[in-house]
C-alpha cells in the first residue's frame, strides 16, 4: 500500500523498494524459466542482481531505514516497537542470505539438475521475504511515521535519504550503481526487463 506524502524520504524509500522488486522479480524470472525448461538466462545476469542487492539495498536502504527513520520513530512512538525488532532483524539477516544464494547458484552451475530444487526454492523464498519485508514497512512503518515523526524528525531524514538520491552527492558511487541497475533492466529477460524473451 503506498502512501501519500510530500516527504521526499518516502518517495525515495518507495522508489527504492520498486527497484528490489524488479530485481528479485529478475531472480525468479531466472529460475521459473529454468524450471519451465526455457533456456537459462546468463548466470552473470543472476549475479549482477546479487551484487546490486548487496551494494545499494543493504549498505546503503536498510541502514539508513534503522539510522534514521526507525530510530526517531522509536523516540516519537513505543507502539510499533515489534514492527521495528523484527524489521532490524531481517536487515541483519540479508547478508548471509545473499551468500546463501551465491552458493546455491555456483552448486547448481557445477552440479546441473541435482541442485536445482534447492536454488529453485531458495530464490522463492527470499523472494516472499523480501516482499513481506517492504510490505511491512509501507503498511506499518511508513503512515506510523507520517503520524508520529515531527518537522525536524523529516528534515533530518529527508536530507539523509535525498543525500542517497543524489549522484553528485558521492564519488559515482549512485552513478555506478544506477548503470549496473540499468544493466539489469537491459540484460533480463521481458517482462522484467529490456533483454530479448526466454
Ligand atoms: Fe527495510
Ligand atoms: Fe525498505
Amino acid at each position: 500500500m503506498r502512501v501519500l506524502s510530500h516527504h521526499i524520504a518516502i518517495r525515495i524509500i518507495e522508489n527504492e523498494h520498486d527497484r528490489l522488486s524488479a530485481v528479485i522479480q529478475g531472480m525468479q524470472h531466472f529460475v521459473r524459466a529454468i524450471n519451465k525448461g526455457k533456456k537459462a538466462p546468463d548466470p552473470k545476469v543472476f549475479r549482477a542482481m546479487l551484487v546490486y542487492i548487496s551494494e545499494y539495498p543493504q549498505k546503503v536502504h536498510h541502514p539508513k531505514e534503522d539510522q534514521y527513520l526507525f530510530a526517531r520513530l522509536r523516540q516519537r512512538t513505543n507502539r510499533i516497537n515489534q514492527t521495528l525488532e523484527e524489521l532490524e532483524s531481517q536487515h541483519k539477516q540479508g547478508e548471509s542470505q545473499l551468500c546463501a544464494l551465491e552458493l546455491a547458484l555456483t552448486q547448481y552451475e557445477l552440479e546441473g539438475a541435482a541442485a536445482f530444487q534447492s536454488f529453485f526454492d531458495m530464490v522463492e523464498t527470499h523472494a516472499k521475504f523480501h516482499s513481506d519485508h517492504m510490505g511491512l514497512e509501507e503498511d506499518v512503518v511508513l503512515p506510523a511515521a507520517i503520524k508520529f515523526l515531527t518537522q525536524d524528525d523529516w528534515a533530518v531524514i529527508n536530507a539523509q535519504f535525498a543525500a542517497n538520491a543524489d549522484p553528485l552527492a558521492g564519488s559515482g558511487y549512485k552513478e555506478s550503481l544506477d548503470k549496473l541497475f540499468a544493466l539489469i533492466v537491459n540484460i533480463a529477460p521481458a517482462p522484467i526487463g529490456r533483454g530479448p524473451a526466454t
